[in-house]
């Protein structure tokens, strides 16, 4: 199978594109800087393109068979489009190709909700601070992007994460339809839940929260780690 990987570079995508080409994929790792790519490969190929630039996108995803897509931007207040314009493009070179499959990282945080696992803190002052400041520009236009995919003939499905944090490997993550109790996804379990979709149809046309248990930090590690980064 020839699997493109959009957001490549990042940190999911790397994770992902190791384990698609461990997976025996052909895999074209879709950057915006191919130079500073750090995994070499036989079935590794490298496409640059901005996911604004329609044409770079078209090209991106020619000859693929899944689409799979890590794309993202830290948080910020000024107003983001890279989930909706990007996805759109793709979606677009999709359809002008016959690519049918498409699989995309949204967030937890689209469809604020009591989280069993959340406590007072998570559910009644983190969650419904950061999606109103810091986190609002960005899950508008995933909410955006969410009914883009939604409303395409394509076989799609939205992964949704929650608090991201790197674990050394893959394990027993769990995938519940739209939303889950957990509040914390490691980036190999959200790789690997992306990678399994390419080759599963259960979850065509659906939402599917993707969340991770074993190894899991505590709510103050995540949010010293992640949700203050900045790059
Ligand atoms: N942090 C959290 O707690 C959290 C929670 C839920 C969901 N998420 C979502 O999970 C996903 C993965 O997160 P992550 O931390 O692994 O992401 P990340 O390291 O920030 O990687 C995102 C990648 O998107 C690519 N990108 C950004 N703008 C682009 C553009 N205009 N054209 C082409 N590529 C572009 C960048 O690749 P290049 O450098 O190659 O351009 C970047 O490496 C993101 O969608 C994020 O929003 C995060």
């Amino acid at each position: 199978m020839r699997i493109a990987v959009f957001g490549a570079n990042g940190l999911t995508g790397r994770l992902l594109t190791e384990q698609a080409l461990a997976a025996g994929h052909e895999t074209a790792a879709v950057t915006r800087r191919p130079a500073g790519f750090p995994i070499t490969h036989g079935r590794l190929s490298l496409v640059e393109a901005d996911v604004h630039d329609a044409q770079a996108v078209n090209r991106a995803v020619e000859g693929a068979d899944v689409v799979l897509s890590t794309l993202g931007v830290p948080y910020t207040r000024k107003p983001v489009n890279i989930y909706s314009d990007g996805i759109r493009n793709v979606a677009t070179a999709m359809s002008r190709h016959g690519v049918k499959r498409l699989v995309v990282v949204s967030s937890s945080a689209t469809e604020p909700h009591h989280h069993a696992d959340g406590g007072f803190l998570m559910n009644r002052v983190l969650q419904p601070l950061i999606t109103a400041t810091i986190g609002k520009t960005t899950y508008s236009d995933m909410r955006r992007m969410e009914e883009l995919v939604r409303g395409s003939d394509l076989d799609w499905t939205i992964m949704r994460p929650s608090g991201l944090f790197d674990a050394p490997g893959v394990t027993r993550y769990e995938l519940h339809e739209d939303q889950a109790p957990g509040i914390f996804t490691s980036r190999a379990d959200l790789a690997a839940s992306l990678l399994e979709q390419a080759t599963d149809v259960r979850f065509v046309r659906r939402a599917v929260a993707v969340t991770t248990s074993d190894g899991a930090p505590t709510l103050f590690q995540l949010l010293r780690r992640e949700a203050f980064k900045t790059r």
